[in-house]
C-alpha cells in the first residue's frame, strides 16, 4: 500500500536546523529511513518537503482523490492553516500528525494549537524522527498488512 510523508516549511533543512531541537538527520536521510521502515511493513512510502502552502494542499488533495494514507507534519502551517485544516478534513484513509518536537511543551503558544489534530487518527509528538517510524507502523496496522 503506497503512503505519503509529507513535510511543511524549514524542515528541507533538517540536520543543520537548530540541531538541540530536530535532531541531526538530514531531509534526504529521513526520506531514506521512512522508505526503508515503510518496506518492513509491507508499505510503499514517498517523503516529500515544500515550503509552499500551495504545494502541501496539491498533494493533500491528490490523497484525498487517491484514498492514500498520509503522515503529516505540517510544521509551523499547524499551528495556524485554515486551508489545510479544510484539506485533512477531505482526506479519508488514516492520517498520522507527527511533530520532531512535542509543540505542546514549547514555550511559544502559538505552537499549542494544532488545526491537524482535529482529522489526525493519531497524533506522535516530541519522538523525534522515530516518530515517522511510528506513523508509518500505526497505518501498516490500521490498513490490515
Ligand atoms: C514541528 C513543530 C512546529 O511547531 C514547528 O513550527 C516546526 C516543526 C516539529 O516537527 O517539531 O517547524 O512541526
Amino acid at each position: 500500500r503506497q503512503v505519503l510523508v509529507l513535510n511543511g516549511p524549514n524542515l528541507g533543512r533538517l540536520g543543520r536546523r537548530e540541531p538541540e531541537i530536530y535532531g541531526t538527520t538530514t531531509h534526504r536521510e529521513l526520506a531514506e529511513l521512512c522508505r526503508g521502515w515503510g518496506e518492513l511493513v509491507g508499505l510503499s512510502v514517498e517523503t516529500r518537503q515544500t515550503n509552499h502552502e500551495g504545494e502541501l494542499l496539491d498533494w493533500l488533495n491528490q490523497a484525498a482523490d487517491a484514498g492514500t494514507p498520509v503522515v503529516l507534519n505540517a510544521a509551523a502551517w499547524t499551528h495556524y492553516s485554515y486551508a489545510i485544516f479544510d484539506a485533512c478534513a477531505q482526506l479519508t484513509a488514516p492520517l498520522v500528525e507527527v511533530h520532531i518536537s512535542d509543540p505542546s511543551q514549547r514555550a511559544e503558544v502559538f505552537r499549542h494549537t494544532s488545526v491537524v489534530t482535529p482529522h489526525a487518527a493519531k497524533v506522535i509528538a516530541g519522538q523525534g524522527i522515530d516518530g515517522y517510524r511510528q506513523a508509518l507502523e500505526f497505518i501498516a496496522a490500521e490498513s490490515g498488512d
